[in-house]
């Protein structure tokens, strides 16, 4: 049994695919059910990977952890989602760049959330 906007990852592959409609079936990768990544969270003041949402003139400014998160090859951000009222947007993100994205969505989001290469999924607390 799955749930909207569940993130699920291979541990073969490292596939990764986020349910967009709930089902009974359990999803599968090289043979094998795909890992629930668990939305993990902390008080952002001590945790450099929970998303911290600024509500600005043009929409959202999100970082990621208040001392921001390495963005190196080994160790990274990979995306920053915020969802508001059914609707879902994802900044991707590559090494070398900031921990951080703006979203043209006004007010404060139902969710935000980033994945970390390293250390998985993370949610506003
Ligand atoms: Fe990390």
């Amino acid at each position: 049994m799955t749930e909207l906007l569940q993130i699920y990852k291979c541990g073969t592959c490292g596939n990764i695919v986020e349910v967009l409609n709930s089902g009974s079936g359990t999803l599968v990768c090289h043979g094998q059910s795909m890992k629930l990544m668990e939305e993990q969270t902390a008080d952002f003041k001590t945790e450099k990977h929970v998303p911290v949402v600024e509500e600005t003139e043009d929409g959202l400014h999100v970082v990621v952890g208040s001392t921001p998160h390495p963005m190196v090859n080994e160790h990274w951000i990979e995306w920053i989602q915020v969802v508001k009222d059914g609707t879902i947007m994802r900044q991707f993100l590559e090494p070398g760049q900031k921990p951080e994205a703006d979203f043209p969505m006004k007010g404060k989001p139902d969710m935000a959330r980033e994945y970390c290469n390293i250390h998985l999924l993370w949610k506003t607390s």
